[in-house]
């Protein structure tokens, strides 16, 4: 009866806690509302102890303590999302293995406990998988483009056919299906795989959300597993929020979470290159300077390149000098610039900028004609002009920030590599685009230089 109050007192937690996530101003208190919930959670679960012995309990804390207090306090902000598949990936793995030994110690399970110890490892199993594959793509140990064979399709069916018989054989028959149980894991761990495989760069926030979302539909088929109340409905509540966070990521790349699945399956598009007319400028900071001075409005465009230069602080700076002489200053944010969800927000909240300065794509797009000066700032993707203009492009109709149509475009990078989607930006040869070559920290340093001198 306490145990299933305690319960109950944290899913209310993990509830509100949500609810707050949903405003940057109240997140953090979410954060800490969520956390409480899972702190009574575990010491609910402990107090039952016949659950687990604590020698057990102990040793798995101690080592997830310490593997886990290391990753994240050497990891970058700008491998975060990495880190986000690596966690998925792992929550994945845990159903899995809580499925199989569940499985394993028992010598009566019913055609039910069957079926929900398949979907923990059907789920579990493929979220684990895929992950490992969408952490490859992310850290770029194997390429983020859309990885196919020939006939893979066919394969995929196959695939899924296979391991919907073999969970009916291993379900109505559980004890004499070992074996069977075997096929399974493999089998969906080689789903998985296919799963990610196909798909392409540009779209990995969908798949880092929706994997998400399996890894909580898989702990909460872990809870059904367990018969533990808690995991249910957490598991439940991840795996909803993902879902709901996939939408968010696929409206802002306009894309339908079909075509984000299955588009790779089909044919490649093998043009991943733009037609570009015009030639590319470059600017020195110093001449940068003279039509910052004179600009009345600018909107600036953080990207990915602004994450890992570390220049929010500079820009911040810099921004604060523009405003204090009568600019009126801007940030314009893209859904899935950097790569996580939020990323900006976070970076810029970081250096302090304050959240009514933010503006969404949509309401800054027809603002920008407007707009005197557009600093870019280790940004692609968001402003290729090819998600608009080439329908050939394979992010053709990925809406983007219109910074072209601003008076003057300034963009900062260290050269004209591409983004993360490996394709091309005709922006760069634009008449009223400008290339500020250098680190982003260096260059936003020597404009600050320039107006402090
Ligand atoms: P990207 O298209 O990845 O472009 C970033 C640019 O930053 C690069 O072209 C790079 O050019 C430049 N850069 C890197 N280091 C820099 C530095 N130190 N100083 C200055 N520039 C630097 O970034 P984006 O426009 O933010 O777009 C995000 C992309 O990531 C999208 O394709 C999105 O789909 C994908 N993605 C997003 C997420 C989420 S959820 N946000 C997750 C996974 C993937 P140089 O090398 O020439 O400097």
């Amino acid at each position: 009866m306490i145990l299933e109050f305690s319960y109950l007192t944290s899913a209310i937690f993990f509830i509100v806690g949500l609810k707050l996530m949903n405003s940057p101003l109240t997140a953090r208190r979410g954060n800490l509302i969520s956390s409480i919930g899972m702190l009574i959670a575990v010491i609910a679960t402990l107090w039952h102890r016949d659950i687990l012995s604590f020698s057990w309990i102990f040793a798995g804390l101690s080592m997830g303590t310490v593997i886990g207090a290391i990753i994240a306090y050497r990891v970058p902000m700008t491998a975060m999302p990495e880190m986000v598949a690596l966690l998925n990936g792992f929550g994945g793995l845990s159903s899995l293995l809580v499925g199989w030994s569940v499985y394993h110690g028992n010598l009566h399970i019913s055609s039910y406990e069957a079926f929900t110890i398949y979907l923990s490892i059907l789920i579990g199993g493929a979220t684990f998988s895929g992950s490992m594959i969408a952490w490859g793509k992310l850290h770029e140990v194997l390429s983020g483009k859309p990885l196919l064979f020939r006939g893979q399709q066919i394969v995929n069916i196959l695939l899924i056919s296979s391991l919907l018989v073999l969970g009916f054989l291993y379900c109505t028959a559980p004890l004499e299906n070992y074996g069977t149980l075997f096929a399974i894991i493999s089998l969906s761990l080689l789903l998985g795989v296919f799963m990610v495989l196909p798909i392409g760069g540009a779209d990995m926030p969908v798949v880092i959300s929706l994997l998400n979302s399996y890894s909580g539909m898989a702990a909460s088929a872990a809870g059904f597993v367990l018969k533990n109340n808690v995991l249910i409905v957490s598991g439940a509540l991840v795996g909803a929020s993902g879902i709901i966070l996939t939408q968010v990521m696929c409206k802002a790349m306009n894309r339908s979470l079909f075509h984000v699945l299955f588009s790779g399956f089909g044919s490649v598009k093998k043009k991943v290159t733009s037609q570009v007319i015009g030639e590319i400028k470059s600017l020195v900071a110093k001449d940068a300077y003279h039509v910052l001075e004179a600009a009345k409005s600018i909107v600036v465009v953080p990207g990915y390149g602004l994450a890992v230069a570390q220049a929010q602080h500079l820009l911040k700076e810099l921004t604060a000098i523009l405003e204090k002489r009568g600019a009126d200053v801007t940030y314009a944010i893209h859904s899935v610039a950097g790569r996580m969800p939020g990323h900006m927000n976070v970076l810029l909240a970081e250096a302090g900028v304050p959240y009514e300065q933010l503006i969404e794509m949509e309401a800054i797009n027809p603002r920008m004609e407007q707009v005197d000066v557009c600093l870019v700032i280790g940004a692609n993707d968001v402003v290729n002009l090819s998600a608009r203009d080439d329908t050939s492009s394979s992010i053709y109709g990925m809406p983007i920030i219109e910074v072209d149509r601003a008076k003057h475009v300034f963009i900062l990078k260290r050269s004209t590599a591409f983004g993360f989607a490996g394709i091309e930006n005709p922006l760069f040869f634009k008449e009223n685009s400008s290339m500020i070559f250098g680190d982003a920290k260096q260059t936003l340093q020597s404009l600050v230089a320039e107006f402090k001198s």
